[in-house]
């Protein structure tokens, strides 16, 4: 995870005064804003910590600021709300969803598993708090190899709601994982075509891959891991140039870290700017000043549900220390 530097110069675009405001109201109120490496550039420079979903996590839970302003997508807001209860959380938009978590409906989910009662539920973390309470364990995409080696290799497995992710780590565990099919509408988007085509035109480069993407674009590349583990990767390689299949925030942070290294955002198939998540794009820094200014909308949840949530969710961070 970054500690992200104080105050970052304000762009263009952005009045230098929101700046100043935010910076303002989060000493006030005892506010902690925490960022994902998908977020726009200026959310992640202004965060007290920007981090894959597994270190907001930990973040969250581990914070003693009053507020918590969840700069990500709803799952990630309510994570925080489920580990850390006496904190309020509150996030920029609360249409910020994820296709992944909406793949993966609360009672289809429990009909499904209700056709395979012996089956170790292991959910990744892109989920509803209702799919959480319905999971034996959690994982994200940088600890599910961890996470599924420590399952006892005669239970079988069903994973949700990424068949990506879970093929993946049936590859790497090699274990035999029942997979609802659902999927990230990001990281489905790639063009292998293209890549190829980039590939031919700069051989040297590395392709880098989030789990999240389909198998055949995964066996081209040179590395796969979460979001961390990419920017990890880009640092400590040889490597000087990289074509990162996944989401182009994460280049921020990349550019940041590696200076002189070259990066290029793997092309989506059609001409769009479809390697943009639309939900995480959703928050800006001016719903960010209002969300502190208003302490809203806020993540809330009943406490049973919080309660039944909170069982895997803890499994994983327990599993994965
Ligand atoms: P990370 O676990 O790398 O943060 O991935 C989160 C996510 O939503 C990827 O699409
Ligand atoms: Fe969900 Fe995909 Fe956006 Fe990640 S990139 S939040 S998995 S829609």
């Amino acid at each position: 995870m970054c500690a992200a530097p104080s105050l970052a110069q304000p762009s263009a675009s952005v009045h230098p005064d929101l700046f100043e405001e935010i910076a303002r109201l989060k000493k006030a109120k005892n506010a902690v804003i925490l960022a994902h490496y998908y977020q726009e550039e200026d959310i992640q420079d202004i965060a007290d910590f920007v981090g894959d979903s597994l270190e907001l996590a930990r973040a969250a839970q581990s914070t003693q600021a009053s507020l918590i302003v969840f700069a990500g997508v709803h799952f990630m807001a309510e994570g925080a709300k489920i580990l850390n209860p006496s904190r309020k959380v509150v996030m920029p938009d609360l249409r910020a969803g994820c296709s992944l978590s909406d793949s993966c409906p609360p009672d289809a989910f429990a009909r499904f598993r209700a056709k395979h009662p012996d089956h170790f539920v292991v959910s990744y973390i892109n989920c509803s708090a209702a799919i959480k309470a319905q999971s034996d364990v959690i994982c994200t995409s940088s600890n599910a190899v961890k996470i599924v080696e420590r399952i006892p290799r005669e239970r079988p497995i069903l994973f949700a709601p990424d068949r990506n992710l879970g093929a993946y780590v049936a590859k790497q565990t090699g274990r035999e994982m029942l997979l609802w099919q659902g999927a990230c509408i990001v990281h489905e988007t790639f063009s292998e075509r293209k890549i190829v085509e980039l590939q031919v035109r700069h051989p040297d480069a590395e392709l880098i891959a989030h789990p999240e993407c389909e198998a055949s674009l995964l066996q081209k590349a040179r590395f796969i891991g979460s979001t961390s583990a990419l920017l990890r990767h880009v640092q400590e390689s040889p490597g000087r140039k990289f074509i990162v299949a996944t989401e182009e925030g994460i280049l921020h942070q990349m550019r940041r870290k590696a200076p002189t290294k070259e990066f290029i955002p793997a092309p989506p198939n059609q001409n769009c700017s479809c390697n943009e998540c639309p939900f995480m794009k959703l928050n800006t820094l001016e719903k960010i000043h209002l969300c502190l200014r208003d302490e809203a909308p806020e993540i809330l949840m009943p406490e049973e549900l919080r309660l039944k949530a909170l069982v895997p969710l803890q499994r994983m961070l327990d599993w994965s220390k």
